[in-house]
């Protein structure tokens, strides 16, 4: 009697814990609900059920993460209800309790279970390690300085070490960056200087770059654009790697790449953190953007389901819309005509347009100024656009950039977005579509630019069968 009294109470206690652990879930199912219901709301009348999500870094780890932590906090509610109604009234939960709290949990545990569903293809976006990749900021003369840039798994503080040799990496730079995306700033160097430096808190090794010369040099550089379609929405880099191509095939040229400028749409849809991380990978093979600087004018694409752009400035920390730099004799200006009221390049806003005449007229003893924008401003046919980006609307767009590459004697403009070749000479400026980065049909290519004192020569370059298939000289 005595053993089977104490078999039931155990059974009594097993079952009363079963009982809290089922009525747990009601206040977590209805905290789920509530959750999901907000999100309903505040989304506009969206629930994010589809992929892939828009802005997956906020609304993935919603979805995943704060419902999951809320049943969490839900147990731990409930287990306080549960443990007091057991302390003070000496009696389990009733029946009608344990049966609504095993269906809510179902409907919790499922809920959750599919937005990780959904979710799972964005998280190895969230957390991972790229870079470093070197660019210029703002006003940041290049003979004299260079920018690095990395993204972290975690949040973490930006320092870069860097120094002449590589057994000496004597300075430190850094920047107020706590955050998993990083930029860090390096001024002060020599001129025709090969520096080293290195990440500590990136597990990339040691990595190099060389300032630029001032005046006169000769070395050359890569203008490409349109990569993206390597890159589709949900999945991996499948075409040809062109930075590893364009790296290789310079070298077997025996040319000195010393920086690229990329005309845009690098991405395949801005607002999707995983097409960042590919383009990054990209970049980062062969290290061509870990020890060369590498530009980028963004496209439309940059800004695809983003067209406030939230995520450009995250892993390019210039402003896109007012961006040169000067390599030895060369000025480049990246022209980003795109602002929230102009959305699609239909006209340059007047502030930006001032900024250019200013930049132009700064750079006049350049011996060649180039112009990338990724929209083009004329068309293989020599057709001026109004609205280049083929979305509708029109403008002065190319008016005003032929007015500008005439007045300033801009040597060449290079652009993508319609993805083919061609150059047309306007006015003695060579207007370049470029748009063979990759995407959809285009086949791959890119520009060579070898420049001396004298001439700059533009090759159009097959990039699978590394053959010149276009030339042009222009002269100082
Ligand atoms: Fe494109
Ligand atoms: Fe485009």
């Amino acid at each position: 009697m005595a053993q089977s009294g104490k078999q039931g109470s155990r059974n009594q206690t097993v079952l009363d814990r079963l009982k809290i652990i089922f009525g747990i879930t009601v206040v977590a199912a209805g905290t789920f609900f509530v959750i999901i219901f907000y999100i309903f709301f505040a989304s506009g009348g969206q629930m994010y059920f589809y992929y892939p999500y828009t802005y997956p870094e906020t609304i993935t780890m919603v979805q995943t993460i704060f419902p999951i932590a809320l049943a969490l906090i839900g147990l731990i509610m409930f287990l306080l209800i549960a443990v007091l109604y057991k302390c003070i009234r000496h009696r389990p939960l009733k029946k009608s309790l344990t049966v609504i709290s095993s269906i809510l949990a179902v409907l919790s545990v499922g809920g959750s279970g599919i937005m990780l569903y959904f979710a799972s293809p964005n998280i190895p976006f969230w957390f991972y390690d790229a870079g470093p990749y070197l660019t210029w900021s703002n006003n940041q003369d290049a003979s004299t300085g260079i920018t690095v840039n990395w993204h972290s798994s975690w949040t973490t503080g930006s320092s870069v070490r860097y120094g002449s040799s590589p057994d000496h990496l004597d300075f430190t730079a850094t920047s107020s960056d706590f955050s998993q995306f990083h930029h860090v700033r390096i001024d002060g160097l020599l001129p025709n200087t090969t520096y080293y430096y290195r990440v500590d808190l990136l597990n990339a090794g040691m990595k190099s770059f060389k300032t630029a010369p001032v005046g006169n040099a000769t070395f050359s550089f890569c203008v490409w654009s349109d990569p993206r379609e390597n890159n589709p929405y949900d999945a991996a880099i499948t075409g040809p790697n062109m930075p590893a191509i364009m790296e290789q095939q310079t070298q077997l040229a025996g040319k000195k790449r010393e920086f690229s400028v990329c005309c845009g749409d690098i991405t395949a849809r801005g607002v999707d953190r995983q097409t960042w991380k590919l383009w990054l990978e990209d970049i980062c093979t062969n290290d061509f953007a870990c020890n060369y600087s590498h530009a980028v004018s963004f496209g439309n694409h940059e800004r695809h389901d983003d067209t406030v752009g939230r995520n450009l400035p995250l892993f390019y920390r210039y402003d896109p819309t007012t961006y040169s730099f000067t390599y030895g004799q060369v000025h480049c200006i990246l022209l980003d005509p795109w602002n929230v009221s102009n959305a699609y390049w239909s006209y340059i806003p007047a502030n930006i347009y001032m900024w250019m005449e200013e930049d132009l007229q700064a750079h006049a003893n350049s011996s060649f100024t180039i112009l990338a924008v990724h929209a083009p401003p004329v068309f293989w046919d020599g057709s001026v656009a109004s609205n280049p980006a083929d979305t509708g609307g029109s403008g002065a767009i190319g008016t005003q950039i032929v007015a500008l590459a005439s007045a300033y004697n801009i040597d060449a403009v290079f652009s993508g977005h319609w993805h083919g070749f061609w150059k047309y000479n306007l006015t003695g400026t060579l207007y370049y579509g470029i748009g063979i980065g990759g995407a959809e049909s285009s086949g791959y290519g890119y520009g060579r630019v070898d420049v001396n004192a004298t001439a700059m020569v533009v090759n159009a370059i097959h990039a699978e069968t590394n053959t010149i298939f276009d030339t042009a000289t222009i002269l100082a």
